[in-house]
């Protein structure tokens, strides 16, 4: 699959088959993850991959009141969670190199989105799940203090090819050589 067709073509999916994804398949993305770029290569990303019924439900207990993607948690055959390691994006001899602090999260988004194509490119869906209380999550999977959880991303056959969200369109995020010009 071409990249722009696959960037394109990606949708968040929320409804699963009741089919299995080998472990195997699970292994062949996650060298999508291992492939993303990070700040100065220290690749902050860690992640837990959760099949266990009980350990799915108790995730989705996490989620924000009325989330669309709560079914996702407990139907898709993996869950597959996203940390980082705190301290390491951004920063130099123990310090925040910018005053943007720790590049945990842009670093571990790039290795998500890496996934969700590679996903999507081998026929699979998944969704980002970012609404959630982190520090529950952390709990149920016994992640330690200096570890953020990110997100949480449900991953299975999609039930179906969900419609696009309107984007916006490129004029209207666009400047030209500075800021307020068309
Ligand atoms: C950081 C982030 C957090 C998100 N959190 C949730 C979430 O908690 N629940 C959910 O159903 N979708 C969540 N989404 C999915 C977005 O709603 C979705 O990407 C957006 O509506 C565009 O749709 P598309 O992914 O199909 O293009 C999240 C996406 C991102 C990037």
């Amino acid at each position: 699959m071409e990249v722009l067709e696959a960037i394109k073509g990606r949708r968040s999916v929320r409804r699963f088959k009741g089919e299995a994804v080998p472990r195997e398949v699970i292994l062949e993305l996650l060298e999508a993850v291992r492939w993303a770029p990070s700040w100065a290569n220290t690749q902050c990303w860690e992640v837990i991959v959760v099949a266990e019924p009980e350990k799915k439900a108790a995730l989705a207990e996490t989620l924000t009141p009325g989330n669309p993607a709560k079914e996702a948690m407990t139907k898709a055959p993996w869950v597959v969670v996203f940390l980082g390691q705190k301290g390491k994006a951004g920063f130099y001899g123990g310090r925040p190199l910018t005053s943007k602090g720790d590049w945990l999260m842009f670093d571990v988004a790039l290795a998500v989105q890496n996934l969700c194509l590679a996903a999507h490119a081998r026929g699979l869906g998944t969704v980002i799940v970012g609404a959630f209380e982190a520090e529950r999550a952390a709990e149920v999977l016994g992640v330690p203090d200096d570890r953020e959880v990110v997100v949480m991303l449900p991953l299975g056959v999609p039930a179906g090819q969900p419609s696009a969200p309107r984007r916006k369109e490129v004029e209207d995020f666009t400047h030209w050589g500075c800021w307020g010009k068309g």
